[in-house]
């Protein structure tokens, strides 16, 4: 059987992934969840957010559905953590970037797309894919504070100011960014084969090799590579800043996207916003062994606990589960019925509804259910 990593994390995590698996199995879709314990109430336990238990557990199942994590700066985080625990110098991570890093989770899928009768889309029918590297970049965590005297000698030969140089690094702070052949060509070629095989018209690349011409310059060298390999699809290469106006003018103009960790994050949130919101962009990140899938968006604390989450993103999310563990119909049906529930409603309030994360919920599944549980929804009818 199937077995499935089930983490709802944090804030409205709890709401939406619960919310999200209720529609998987009205859709047909029933692994064996496996909960598990992740984020910011194990933090303040255990001093882990990513409990080694937890870990461990996952590496039996076949995928994760992860929901979200509260991430806070180190004064708070240690503030919050229990007093056995505190002064000990243990230093809180994300859990979502360990994960990634201990999975080799490379790559990250983001489909942006709209739906009709969504009353947030500004800009027409959105349907873009992104591929995001996921691991490397400025995301390597290669980083200096204060700055080792090598690197700042390497930056003075770049032309740093006398002023600006100071004597022990102790006002500077570095962050490399790493960019390798293998992963980038890893991330370049999935998106080029999604292309392929979805019969996507272009694939555009994010870079800034204007200023950033090592890094970008590589990343550049091997698109164009691999693009040879593929003749019939369009190419086109964009500057990140440039690239993010064109998708506040017309996002309809983007197809498959691919680009290095950080421009990823960036233009994705610019992306799901426009196409209608954090409250519906799912994300997939994919391992050569394992995938875990989540929400784009966190935690949420300024709506959580509310019960008002827009569950939309989480169940998109679960569409892309049950498709990569080889469920495409389970997948399609709930999109379908996520574009049929646009047009009736209810809407929640990012969508300027005023229903629930339950309303929608089972307004959701209940339509996916129809011939399996007609019994129970005359039930629920006839109490109005
Ligand atoms: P966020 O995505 O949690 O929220 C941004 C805004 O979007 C908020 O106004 C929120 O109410 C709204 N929003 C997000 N999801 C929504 C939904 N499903 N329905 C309706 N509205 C929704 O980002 P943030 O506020 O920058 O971060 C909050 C916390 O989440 C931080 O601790 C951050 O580190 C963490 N975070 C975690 C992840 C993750 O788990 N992958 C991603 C981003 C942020
Ligand atoms: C995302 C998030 C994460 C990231 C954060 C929570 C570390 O913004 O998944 O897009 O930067 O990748
Ligand atoms: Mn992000």
């Amino acid at each position: 059987m199937t077995r499935v990593a089930f983490l709802p994390g944090d804030g409205i995590g709890r709401e939406v992934l619960p919310a999200a698996r209720r529609v998987l199995e009205a859709a047909g879709f029933k692994p064996e969840w496996v909960e598990l314990p992740v984020g910011w109430d194990e933090w303040r336990r255990s001093g882990d957010a990513l409990p080694a238990t937890t870990l461990a557990a996952m590496r039996k199942t076949d995928a994760a559905f992860f929901g979200a994590i509260t991430s806070k700066g180190p004064a708070e985080a240690e503030r919050e953590l229990d007093p056995s625990l505190r002064g000990k110098g243990i230093r809180y991570a994300s859990p979502i970037l360990r994960l990634r890093k201990a999975f080799d989770l490379a790559t990250n899928i983001r489909p942006t797309q709209t739906f009709e009768g969504n009353p947030n889309n500004i800009r027409g029918a959105i349907d873009m894919v992104i591929f995001r590297e996921n691991t490397e970049d400025v995301y390597a965590e290669v980083e200096a504070h204060p700055t080792p005297s090598e690197l700042i000698e390497a930056w003075r030969k770049a032309g740093a100011r006398s002023e600006d140089l100071p004597a022990a690094g102790a006002d500077t702070a570095m962050t490399a960014r790493v960019i390798t052949r293998r992963r980038t060509e890893s991330i370049v070629r999935a998106a080029f084969d999604y292309a392929a095989k979805n019969n996507r018209r272009r694939v555009t690349l994010l870079e800034k090799a204007n200023v950033m011409r090592k890094t970008g310059g590589l990343v550049q060298e091997i698109f164009r590579k691999v693009a040879t390999e593929h003749p019939r699809l369009e190419t086109e290469e964009l500057q990140i800043d440039a690239a993010c106006a064109l998708c506040v003018r017309d996002p309809r103009r983007f197809d498959v996207v691919v680009a290095t960790n950080l421009f990823g994050d960036i233009f994705s949130d610019l992306a799901a916003e426009i196409a209608g919101g954090l409250g519906l962009a799912p994300s997939a990140n994919i391992g050569a062994k394992y995938a875990l899938f989540e929400p784009v968006h966190g935690s949420a604390p300024d709506i959580a606990g509310k019960g008002v989450a827009n569950p939309v993103a989480a169940i998109l999310t679960g569409a892309l589960l049950a498709r990569h563990l080889g469920d495409p119909g389970v997948a399609h049906r709930v999109e379908a019925a996520v574009a049929a529930w646009f047009k009736t409603g209810p809407l929640t309030a990012d969508l300027g509804g005023g229903a629930s994360t339950d309303d929608v919920t089972e307004k959701i599944a209940t339509s996916l259910g129809r011939r399996a549980n007609t019994a129970t929804n005359v039930v629920k009818n006839r109490r109005g």
